[in-house]
């Protein structure tokens, strides 16, 4: 796609830097393939002049707003861009229809006010300053226009700003689409709800991302002829299992189990729980706490949300009670038994975490031992039923909690 350049003594160009990604500078001489660079660090490389980019000397010091606009459409040229514009607090920044957003490592409340929508309500595409809002309005006109369902694709590596991202794209939506709130719970104000909801349950603490959705979603807002909104389909994948039994420093499990443990305390009384760091599922790893979170407030939040969306206070309380459940499960930990290979819960401790796993999963407590230190093998014939050995049993606890979260998580 790129044409190919051809640099002479006096090009500005720019330069692969193992510490800075790209560096520019001026080339000093020229020997075939090799080219002689000076950069402005003050450093001089030689390199084959395949890797070698021009520089826009006209640039404007700013950036431009949208990089079909650039001379050069490479690499440097872009990343040169968005460096710009961040250095001047502009996060966001078009490639034709294509909106990129810069991580902001800070709230901006400014961008995303209702004056920020009513202005980008019935703006022409690229009038105003590249947004979420301007991305969401665009489809918004041509669903209403064209009467044809549009798709907005948001990806990014972990950390880019995925969820916020969407979550400004819905808030517009639900704006556009919203009706005059005279019922308490509006249609889109449930969509909106569904974000906490999920990040609840879905979302953890990782070494890039304080909150790091664990899940990939596809969410379907309907509309009517009318362009206000009449329901919306959330649907999950692929929810990271093994987080549920195994976490390592200094990432987190779910943040639904830290806002449980910080519940009110009859609550706490309920489900048998203690600080979080007397649970396996959670004390692998010394982060309990995260900066600026109130855990109590968080829990609370959580369940308002839950009640918005629609889940009905008895639903509310089974979801918890299996949470708890399987802090409980992590807690069971197995010794030899009597027979040869086989297992048993360790102690009075495992012992008291074994039963109140049973009263909260509301199943048989002997069930509970069997399902975790036996195994059943169907045959054509008959039915086997083996022992365990403590390690086994340990692996069946664990692949029980994964199975009864992930299924959880996708009810
Ligand atoms: N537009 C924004 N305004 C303010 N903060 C932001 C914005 N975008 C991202 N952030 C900050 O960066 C963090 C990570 O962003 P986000 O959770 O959206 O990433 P992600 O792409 O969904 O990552 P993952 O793939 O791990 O889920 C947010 O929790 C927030 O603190
Ligand atoms: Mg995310």
């Amino acid at each position: 796609m790129v044409a190919s350049v051809t640099f002479g003594v006096g090009s500005l160009v720019w330069v692969e830097d193992p510490d800075v990604a790209w560096i520019d500078g001026e080339v000093i001489s020229v020997n075939g393939e090799d080219i002689k660079v000076l950069c402005t660090s003050g450093k001089t490389v030689v390199v084959k002049s395949s890797n070698v980019y021009a520089k826009d000397s006209e640039a404007p010091p700013c950036g431009v707003d949208d990089m079909t606009k650039l001379a050069y459409l490479h690499e440097p040229g872009v990343l040169q861009n968005l460096k710009s514009r961040y250095d001047i607090n502009e996060i966001y920044t078009y490639t034709g229809n294509i909106l990129i957003a810069v991580n902001p490592f800070q709230r901006l409340p400014h961008l995303y006010n209702s004056h920020m929508m009513s202005q980008y309500k019935g703006a022409a595409f690229g009038e105003l300053s590249p947004h979420p809002f301007a991305v969401a309005d665009a489809a918004y006109r041509l669903m209403m226009n064209e009467g044809v369902s549009q798709s907005i694709l948001v990806s990014g590596e972990s950390g880019a700003g995925k969820t916020e991202s969407t979550k400004s794209l819905m808030q517009y939506l639900a704006f556009m689409g919203g009706r005059s709130a005279t019922e308490e719970r509006t249609v889109e104000q449930q969509v909106l709800d569904s974000n906490p909801v999920l990040e609840a349950f879905g979302n953890a603490k990782t070494l890039r991302n304080n909150n790091s959705s664990r899940f990939g979603k596809f969410v379907e807002i309907q509309f009517d002829q009318r362009g206000r909104i009449s329901g919306a389909a959330i649907r999950t994948y692929l929810l990271e299992r093994s987080r549920v039994c195994q976490v390592s420093d200094p990432e987190r499990n779910y943040h639904c189990f830290y806002m449980l443990c910080a519940a009110p305390p009859e609550e706490i009384k309920k489900y048998k729980l203690e600080n979080p760091r007397s649970f396996h599922y959670l004390n692998q790893s010394n982060c309990f706490e995260l900066n600026g979170v109130d855990e109590s407030k968080e829990y609370l939040a959580t369940r308002k949300a839950m009640d918005t969306v629609g889940i009905s206070s008895e639903d509310q309380d089974a979801i918890f009670r299996v949470i708890a459940a399987i802090l409980h499960l992590g807690n069971i930990e197995f010794v030899k038994g009597k027979e040869f290979d086989s297992s048993m819960p360790k102690d009075e401790k495992s012992w008291f975490h074994l039963r109140a796993a049973a009263e909260l999963f509301m199943c048989d407590e002997k069930s509970l031992v069997d399902s975790l230190c036996k195994r059943v093998i169907v045959t054509r014939d008959e039915t086997i039923t083996k022992e365990l050995d403590p390690e086994a049993a340990t692996a069946s606890r664990d692949a029980l909690a994964k199975t009864v979260y992930s299924r959880l998580f996708d009810w």
